[in-house]
C-alpha cells in the first residue's frame, strides 16, 4: 500500500521537521513493502533520513530562471527530491492549470525521472450524470500523459470529497477504480476525506492501492494510525 499525506498550505519547516521525527517513531509497525510519502509545503522541503519519501506538491518546468513564485529542478535539486504531485484539483481549479499545461509539466518532470503522483478527479455536476460520464471525464485528464511511464502512481480524487469530510462511498470508489484498472495498469490511489474512521474500509477495495490524505494528515498520530491500523 502506499499512503501520502499531502499538507497543501500547511506545516511550516520547523513542525514538517517534528511532525517527521514523530511519523518514524510511529511507522516502525508498517507493513513491509508499505510506503509512505509526504507532501510538505515548498518551503518545508529538507532532508530526511528514515522510511519516508519527501515529495514536492509543484514545480515549474524549467531548471531555473525567471518564473516568479515558483521552484524549478534545481531547488528540487538540492533536497535530492524525486517525487512530485502533478494535476492536483487545487491547482487545476484555483491556480488555473490547463490539461495542457498539467501535460506539459508532465513530460517534463518525466523527463527528468521523477515519480509523479498524477491526480484526477471529477466535479460534483459530473458525478450526478453518472458512472458513465464520470469514468469518460477522469479519461480525459489524461490527455497529453504517458500512462506507460513507469514511475507513474495516479490518485482518484473527487472534486467534491477533497476537503469536505464528505468521501466518496466504497462502492463509488470501488466502481471508478475498477473502471480505471481496465485502462491503467498502475498504482492507484483514493484520495478525498480519508481519515482514520474510515481509511480501513477503503484500502480494503478492490483496485486502492492506496491514500492520498490531505486535512487527516496534518497530524503525525492520525496519519500514522491510517498506515498501521
Ligand atoms: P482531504 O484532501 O483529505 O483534505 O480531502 C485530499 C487531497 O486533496 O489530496
Amino acid at each position: 500500500m502506499i499512503f501520502a499525506a499531502n499538507f497543501k498550505t500547511n506545516h511550516t519547516r520547523k513542525s514538517t521537521k517534528k511532525y517527521i521525527e514523530t511519523l518514524l517513531t510511529k511507522i516502525i509497525a508498517k507493513k513491509e513493502g508499505d510506503k509512505v510519502y509526504i507532501f510538505p509545503p515548498a518551503t518545508a522541503l529538507d532532508q530526511f533520513c528514515g522510511d519516508v519519501i519527501l515529495g514536492a506538491q509543484n514545480a515549474y518546468m524549467a531548471q531555473n530562471g525567471a518564473f516568479t513564485g515558483e521552484i524549478g529542478l534545481e531547488q528540487l535539486e538540492e533536497f535530492e527530491i524525486k517525487t512530485i504531485l502533478i494535476g492536483h484539483s487545487e491547482r487545476r481549479e484555483i491556480l488555473g492549470e490547463s490539461q495542457t499545461f498539467i501535460a506539459e509539466k508532465f513530460a517534463y518532470f518525466q523527463s527528468h525521472g521523477f515519480e509523479i503522483v498524477y491526480c484526477i478527479g471529477e466535479p460534483l455536476e459530473v458525478r450526478q450524470q453518472g458512472q458513465h460520464s464520470v469514468v469518460e471525464y477522469l479519461l480525459s485528464q489524461f490527455e497529453g500523459i504517458d500512462t506507460s511511464y513507469e514511475k507513474l502512481i495516479v490518485a482518484y480524487e473527487p472534486i467534491w470529497a477533497i476537503g469536505t469530510g464528505r468521501s466518496a462511498t466504497l462502492e463509488e470508489i470501488g466502481n471508478t477504480h475498477e473502471a480505471l484498472k481496465k485502462t491503467l495498469q498502475k498504482p492507484l490511489l483514493y484520495g478525498g476525506s480519508v481519515k482514520p474512521e474510515n481509511s480501513k474500509e477503503i484500502i480494503a477495495i478492490r483496485g486502492v492501492d492506496g491514500l492520498l490524505v490531505g486535512s487527516a494528515s496534518l497530524d503525525a498520530e492520525n496519519f500514522a494510525k491510517m498506515i498501521t491500523d
